[in-house]
Order: C-alpha cells, then sequence, then structure tokens
C-alpha cells in the first residue's frame, strides 16, 4: 500500500459516464443516470471553438447541478494545447468547492502531474480551498505513458486513479485498427492485455484505482459487457460509459455476482472461526472441498469489499 492511500477517499467508480461540456442537455440528462461519476469534459469531446464558454458551463452546472453522491471530475485539455492552464484555473476558481477531481489527459511523464498539482494548489490557497481536497485522474494514451506509467503513478498524493485511453493509445502505437475497443483484426491473441496489465501494476504499487477506457461502439450492450468483463476479471475498478445504456452494464459487470459474495463472506466468517480459540487457532482449514487459509481471507476480503461499496 502506498504512502498516500489513507489520506484520500477511495470513491465508487465502476461507470464513469463521459458528458461533453459544450452540451447543456447532456449536462442535465447525466444528473439523472445512475453513473457512480460523471467526467464533464472540456478535451476531445469538446469542439477547439466551444472550449472557452464551455468551462464557463461546466462551472455553472457543477455549482448549480444536483450531481446526488456522484463523483464530479472535469477532464482538461492535456499540456501539450494552449487551453490547459486556463480550463484549470477557470474552472477550480469557479466551481472547486463543487468538484472532486480534475482528470489530465495524455500524460506523458510525471512532470505533467507535478505541474497540475502545483497549479491546483496555488488556486486552492488563493481561493482558501481546502488545501489537497482535489484529486488527480491520469489518463495513459500513448507510449510515453505506458513506459513512464511507475513514475507517473507516484508523482502526486492527489492522484486517485490512472485511466487507459484506447482509441488515442491505438493511435498513437499504429494499431490497425479503427475500432476502439475491440481487438484488431488479424492478431490472435488480446491486443490489450500487457497494456492493462502494465497500468494495473503501476495504479496498485502505489494503491490507486485502474479504469477502462471508452468502448464506442455504443448500441452493442453486449460487448461492451464482454469488454468491460475483461478488464473487471483482471481486476479493475470501473470502466468510462458513453451512453446511458452502457451505465448499469458498468455497474453490474464491475460488481461481484452475488454468489461470489456470499462465497466471500463464506470464507471470512469460517476463516475468523477457525483462527479462533474456540475453532482451534487453525492457520488453515477446509471449507466444504476447499482449502482456505489466510491469502483466501484477502483474495475474500476484495469481493467483499466491493460488493460492499456496491451495497450488498
Ligand atoms: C480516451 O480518451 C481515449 O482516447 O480512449
Ligand atoms: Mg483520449
Amino acid at each position: 500500500m502506498n504512502r498516500f492511500s489513507a489520506e484520500r477517499p477511495l470513491r465508487p467508480r465502476r461507470s464513469c459516464l463521459a458528458v461533453p461540456g459544450s452540451n447543456p442537455r447532456f449536462l442535465e440528462k447525466a444528473q439523472q443516470l445512475a453513473a457512480d461519476q460523471v467526467f464533464l469534459d472540456l478535451e476531445d469531446a469538446c469542439a477547439p471553438l466551444a472550449k472557452p464558454e464551455a468551462r464557463h458551463t461546466i462551472v455553472k452546472f457543477l455549482n448549480e447541478g444536483d450531481w446526488g453522491t456522484k463523483t464530479r471530475v472535469v477532464r482538461v485539455n492535456d499540456w501539450t494545447t494552449e487551453w490547459t492552464y486556463r480550463d484549470v484555473v477557470t474552472v477550480v476558481e469557479g466551481a472547486g468547492a463543487n468538484l472532486d477531481c480534475i482528470m489530465l489527459p495524455k500524460v506523458q511523464d510525471a512532470q505533467q502531474i507535478v505541474a497540475l498539482d502545483l497549479l491546483l494548489t496555488q488556486i486552492e490557497k488563493t481561493m482558501g480551498f481546502e488545501a489537497g481536497r482535489i484529486g488527480i485522474e491520469a489518463q495513459i494514451e500513448n507510449a510515453a505513458g505506458l513506459v513512464n506509467v511507475d513514475a507517473i503513478a507516484a508523482a502526486s498524493p492527489r492522484l486517485e486513479t490512472i485511466v487507459f485511453g484506447p482509441a488515442d493509445f491505438m493511435a498513437s502505437i499504429n494499431m490497425r485498427t479503427l475500432v476502439v475497443g475491440e481487438q484488431p483484426p488479424g492478431y490472435p491473441a488480446d491486443a490489450y492485455h500487457y497494456i492493462l496489465m502494465r497500468i494495473l501494476m503501476a495504479a496498485r504499487m502505489h494503491g490507486l484505482q485502474a479504469i477502462d477506457g471508452p468502448y464506442l461502439q455504443i448500441r452493442n450492450v453486449d460487448g461492451f459487457r464482454e469488454v468491460a468483463g475483461r478488464a473487471a476479471a483482471l481486476g479493475y475498478d470501473g470502466k468510462w460509459v458513453l451512453h446511458p445504456g452502457q451505465v448499469e452494464a458498468a455497474n453490474e459487470v464491475f460488481s461481484p455476482s452475488q454468489e461470489d459474495f456470499d462465497h466471500a463472506e463464506l470464507i471470512l466468517d469460517a476463516y475468523a472461526w477457525h483462527t479462533s480459540d474456540a475453532g482451534g487457532r487453525k492457520g488453515s482449514a477446509m471449507l466444504g472441498d476447499e482449502m482456505i487459509d489466510e491469502a483466501s481471507r484477502k483474495m475474500a476480503l476484495v469481493v467483499s469489499g466491493k460488493g460492499r461499496a456496491a451495497g450488498m
């Protein structure tokens, strides 16, 4: 576990809903959906000419909207553009008290996270906001980001998640496909396995959440479930959703099944009893046909913890 994790809230992020910051109709509708997180986008879902006005639209919707218990995030533009500092200053000065995290896209190295952390610190001081409350989500979307992901994950105590951005990533490494989230035709195995695991290792090493990016075939909910299921099986905490139809599927896929949750609770109860005085202080024991020990307890805790977070 990292030295920072105890200081940051662990927010549910099974479904992370993308909403263009320039579209008031979508910003209105998003408030009613059952997504764990919303992110109001100033980057690729927002046309360059619409960005200046979208900053103010986002401030208004953060301050006046009813977002319930949702995690409220704004995705700013990346540091290679001319927009980033104004995105951060306008949105955080205007709505910092009603905002949980800034998402930084196309992160290439640790310095880009440090720069955002410093800017947030300045704004918090100037505005009298609670120091360090606003978190950072880092998107990995190119080869530099993936190669440097360990340093990126360690760059700031504000970091909460590492997010895989498959569309930009595939473009940046010249992967031969046009269907975001699906396997490239002609490759017989899982082309995302290495990338997803690399990100997951860096995230877990530093006590952060790992989030899978978008699936663009928004009418194909079965395809979404399958791709989301792969990330969930590896241990990912959630996935982006681009359409109301994907929200429920993500919430389901990233929660344990009732059967797994019940089984995990059974392991925890049985192991607690066997290791107690009454149970003979055993280090390992049988639960039906299954041998359980301390490592089984830890695995059960992961499933049980995700279930409880999902309200089971
Ligand atoms: C998301 O930003 C992506 O590029 O997939
Ligand atoms: Mg992207």
